[in-house]
């Protein structure tokens, strides 16, 4: 804008003072000429105002010139993929916080994927890529077949086993739609490297746990144009919550506080559940289930930890739990073996009706030919052994659970092994009875 007309009102100004000086000597009235002295000091004070508005509003134009630049750079470089760094343009009626979003970060971050689908990015992958990919990049905590390593989460098996008291709750068991496997995998897998697997990596893993669940066969591809049409197992195991609609009215009504029980019994203790050791254990829920002896205490009981002895909870366990055990042995043994098969679930099946999984059916055990499962692609070792004629007894097998690697060097047998006597003599025992 042209700086001119703030040059020329101080001009003005100047010839009418010379004006109205010459007027005043002219006159030689005094009143007079103090009258126009004042009348000239008042109208050169509102000269200099004015020309004073005119430089303002001159600065403000240039100012907006200038904002109207920087406006525009920012939206350019914002279209060329600008940085991060960029200055906060103002923005009308604001404090010129922030700065709109770039159409790459909102692709970036936009990644979730829904039920029916959508969102999901345009690709495909296969089952025997996916296994290849999870070997690499997911095994060393899931497990080659998703069974879960140590205290890693499980994918696969834990069918039917929701409304038991230890519920397996996995991809297949558990999940109601498979976009959730997507997604999450996708979005923070493999655990520290988050945000590495491209999308035809995601679709192949994906498919690859879908197979770990017996949900697909091995020839599967699984892709953007496809996806929607994958059932999970447990897809109607999910109901709306309506208490606040069927219920509510119940919880309103005054509490009973009468015939109330004399004694509360404390049934578990959250240090039970937020235990998870590195190597395992008998507490952890991370862990398949096993027997927990919990001492039971009554509100006049002992407390948990007593005062005057601090003592770690393992041994307040140990100290209180029943020291006879229990009444038939037998039933006791075989119920034992059966939560200890959860761990074996995942890859066998025993009982009526078993088929294959990842590791062949092990009904009629003892006394099986080993690695004679019709069907059943074994490993070298297994093979060599059914040709020797090798059979299945209690002995072998607790040798072989103690250490599978150890036992039959190159088994696919993916299986940490169960180390203890009591354990071996457990899963035996269920395996007889369950496969009668
Ligand atoms: C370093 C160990 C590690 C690696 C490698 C890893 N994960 Fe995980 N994964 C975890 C942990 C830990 C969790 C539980 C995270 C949580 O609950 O916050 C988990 C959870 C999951 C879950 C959810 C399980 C559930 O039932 O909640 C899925 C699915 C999964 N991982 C898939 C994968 C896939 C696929 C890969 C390979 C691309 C992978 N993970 C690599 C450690 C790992
Ligand atoms: C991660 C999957 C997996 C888990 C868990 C697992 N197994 Fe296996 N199991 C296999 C596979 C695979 C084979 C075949 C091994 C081979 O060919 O090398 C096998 C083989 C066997 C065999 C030999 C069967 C035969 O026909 O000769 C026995 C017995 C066995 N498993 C028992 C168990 C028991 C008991 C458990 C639980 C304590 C268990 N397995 C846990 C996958 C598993």
């Amino acid at each position: 804008m042209s700086k001119s007309p703030n040059l020329l009102l101080p001009a003005l100004g100047f010839a009418a003072l010379a004006v109205g000086v010459a007027y005043g000597v002219s006159t030689r009235n005094y009143k007079a000429e103090e009258a126009a002295l004042a009348q000239l000091q008042a109208e050169r004070a509102a000269e200099q105002a004015a020309a004073k508005a005119a430089e303002v509003s001159a600065l403000e134009a240039q100012i907006a010139q200038v904002q109207e630049v920087a406006r525009e750079e920012v939206r350019l470089a914002a279209l060329s993929g600008g940085t991060l760094s960029e200055p906060a343009p103002e923005r009308e009626g604001t404090f010129g916080l922030g700065r709109e979003a770039h159409p790459q970060e909102i692709a970036a971050w936009d990644v979730d994927v829904l039920p029916d689908g959508r969102g999901l990015p345009e690709g495909s992958g296969d089952v025997w890529t996916g296994e290849e990919v999870f070997v690499d990049q997911c095994a060393a905590c899931h497990g080659d077949f998703a069974e879960g390593v140590d205290n890693w989460p499980v994918l696969a098996g834990g069918f039917d086993t929701l409304a038991d008291e230890d519920p397996v709750k996995t991809v297949g068991s558990y999940w109601p739609y498979l976009s959730t496997v997507f997604d999450y995998v996708h979005r923070s897998m493999p655990f520290g490297a988050a945000g590495t697997l491209t999308a035809d990596e995601t679709y192949a893993i994906t498919a690859y746990i879908l197979y770990s669940n017996d949900l697909v066969d091995d020839d599967f591809v699984l892709s953007h144009e496809n996806f929607a049409e994958v059932e999970m197992y447990n897809a109607d195991g999910f109901v709306v919550d309506d208490r606040d609609a069927t219920e509510y009215a119940e919880w309103r009504a005054e509490p009973c506080m009468e015939d109330c029980k004399d004694e509360v019994e404390v049934t578990m203790r959250s240090v039970f559940l937020v235990e998870t050791p590195p190597e395992g254990g008998s507490n952890s829920v991370m862990n398949p289930a096993r027997d927990i002896a919990l001492p039971s205490f009554t509100a006049a009981g002992p407390s948990f930890i007593p005062e005057a002895t601090p003592q770690p909870v393992e041994t307040a366990i140990l100290a209180t739990a029943p020291a006879e055990p229990e009444p038939d042995q037998g039933d006791a043994l075989v119920a034992t073996g059966e939560k200890l098969f959860r761990q074996c679930s995942t890859c066998h099946e025993v009982g009526p009706g078993a088929r294959n999984k990842s590791g062949p059916h092990l009904n009629g055990l003892f006394g099986r030919v080993m690695g004679s499962v019709d069907g059943f692609r074994y490993s070298g070792g297994f093979e060599t052994a059914m040709e020797e004629g090798k059979v299945w007894d209690e002995a072998e097998l607790a040798a072989f659970l103690a250490d599978p690697k150890g036992y039959m060097s190159g088994t696919r047998m993916s299986f940490r092994g169960l180390k203890t006597d009591e354990d071996q003599a457990a899963i035996a025992a269920y395996l007889s009875a369950a496969s009668e």
